[in-house]
């Protein structure tokens, strides 16, 4: 125990310091961005109506928090994630652009990365949006899976209360509609409706009239959406230079697909019908037909020449791929369509994962991605890129999704593939400090800094003219 939070303790006095190198250095290094863009006509940084100013919040909203990365009785130990600002640890010594990432640490990531972002300000009075470098998934967990399970509606008072009684001014300028913050779950888990008594699940941060204005990025939105928008669950790729991502795609664009589709996941167990149920039973039935000879499947398969399996069925039951991407990622450079089925929630880190290795994502549900992650993914490119299957067409009506996707011309499927490798840039998460070549390619990040601002601009409008 000891020696952990010695640990904890190191790492925190590196993080604090590297951040308050930066703040330190913002001025110059700001100066510097601009000479450079200066000098390259193609890249100019026009700052106008992008200025952020970043709310200098007290360490117990942040970096205090992950101090206890260890202390939670339901939740597993995350302190090794905490490394490399947030990406975790490399997967193996050698590795050149794959962490350990864990999702939770989203808001650890997005606050490295903002403190280089070109167009910070100190001033909030020219900033057209304040961040709150709150770590607000880290902090419900007190509240998720500690001690102050029965206070979950108090998540985010003592936020709103620093936030107007310190510098009050800047959140009552707009009160509160220019502000966006991070949240690295799902909103599900910030919007228990106030009156629950007793609590079933969740605190109540979303739900608060306080938070009503402000803007929060989370990794699922609610099917209505209000105060959030959804961005990409990070995944384990944040490569650093040009070189290094063009590596990746260039293993992506070669490698041979020799599974038809893919699941990595797990439930589908029990005997109860549900989506995942209806993919085992598939895989499994799809192998044995793959032995016989007289099958449909068999037949495709020999005519094609290509795949050697129907169903590939990666085990990630009980978190085991969680932190080791090499589990599931090598088997989706081997598929073509990676089965995104929902689970507790509607959306996975799978599918970003999928994309990432150019496995086409088949889609059961559109909570799954078109109606949340619209900045990164548009929604009317979905045909382009992604198959839909109405899970009850599965689930009820025996359709079967081996016959959906053998009946994808194969001109189809190499459009679809183009289509997604294309996308990969906007759905990872680069290293901070990356190249200036890579940083000019819009990757995640950038995108939903893009989104929030322009959420912010069409708020204030609104109450401008009301
Ligand atoms: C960390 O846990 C200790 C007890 O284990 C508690 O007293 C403290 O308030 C916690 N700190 C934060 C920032 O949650
Ligand atoms: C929360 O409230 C329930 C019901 O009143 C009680 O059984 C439980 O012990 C409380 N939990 C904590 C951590 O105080
Ligand atoms: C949210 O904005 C409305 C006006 O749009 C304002 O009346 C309200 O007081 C604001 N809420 C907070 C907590 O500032
Ligand atoms: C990318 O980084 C690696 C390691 O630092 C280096 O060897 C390589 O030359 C870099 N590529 C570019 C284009 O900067
Ligand atoms: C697959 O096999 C199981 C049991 O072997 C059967 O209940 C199920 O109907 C089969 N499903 C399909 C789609 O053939
Ligand atoms: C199908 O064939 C493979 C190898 O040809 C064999 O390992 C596997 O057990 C067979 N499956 C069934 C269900 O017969």
């Amino acid at each position: 125990m000891a020696y952990k939070s010695r640990i904890v303790q190191i790492f925190i006095f590196i993080i604090t310091n590297f951040f308050l190198l930066l703040i330190i250095d913002s001025a110059s290094s700001q100066n510097i961005l601009t000479i450079e863009s200066r000098s390259d006509p193609a890249t100019p940084e026009d700052c106008s109506n992008r200025w952020i100013h970043i709310r200098n919040l007290p360490s117990r909203f942040n970096l205090d928090l992950l101090t206890n990365c260890s202390d939670y009785p339901l939740f597993d130990d995350f302190c090794p994630y905490l490394a490399n600002h947030g990406l975790g640890q490399k997967t193996h010594i050698r590795s050149r652009s794959w962490y350990r990432t864990d999702p939770l640490l989203l808001e650890l990531i997005f606050h490295r990365r903002i403190l280089e972002y070109p167009c910070l300000t100190d001033d909030p009075d020219v900033a057209n949006a304040v961040f709150l470098p709150y770590y607000a998934a880290i902090d419900s967990l007190r509240y998720l899976y500690g001690p102050d399970v029965n206070s979950s509606f108090q998540h985010g008072m003592d936020l709103f209360q620093f936030l107007r009684s310190d510098e009050p001014g800047i959140w009552e300028r707009n009160m509160g509609h220019d502000h966006f913050l991070v949240m690295a779950r799902p909103a599900w888990d910030f919007s228990q409706p106030l009156n629950n008594d007793p609590p079933v699940w969740g605190t109540s941060f979303l739900e608060l009239p306080e938070f009503y204005n402000i803007t929060a990025l989370v990794p699922e939105g609610r099917p209505w959406p209000l105060q959030e928008h959804a961005v990409p669950y990070p995944t384990s790729f944040h490569p650093q230079n040009l070189t290094y991502f063009e590596a990746w795609i260039q293993r992506v664009k070669r490698s041979r697909r020799t599974s038809l589709m893919l699941f990595a996941g797990g439930g589908g167990i029990g005997s109860a019908p549900n989506i995942r149920r209806s993919i085992r039973n598939e895989c499994e039935n799809g192998t044995i037909k793959n032995n016989i000879s007289s099958s449909s499947s068999f037949n495709i398969v020999q005519r094609n020449g290509v795949y050697s399996k129907l169903c590939h069925i990666v085990d990630c039951s009980n978190g085991i791929c969680e932190h080791d991407p090499i589990r599931y990622m090598k088997p989706m450079l081997q598929a073509t369509f990676c089965l995104q089925p929902p689970g507790d929630t509607p959306t996975r880190r799978s599918t970003f994962d999928a994309i990432t290795a150019g496995c086409i994502p088949v889609f059961f549900e559109e909570l799954s991605a078109k109606t949340q992650y619209g900045w990164h993914l548009p929604a009317d490119k979905f045909a382009e890129f992604s198959v839909f299957i109405p899970k009850e067409e599965v689930v009820f009506k025996g359709l079967r999704i081996l016959d959906v996707l053998m009946g994808i011309p194969r001109s189809e499927v190499r459009r679809m593939r183009q289509s997604i490798v294309e996308l990969i840039p906007r759905v990872m998460y680069r290293r901070h400090g990356s190249s200036l070549e890579l940083r000019s390619k819009k990757d995640a990040f950038d995108i939903a800094i893009d989104g929030a601002l322009q959420t912010i601009k069409d708020k204030l409008g609104d109450t401008l003219e009301h």
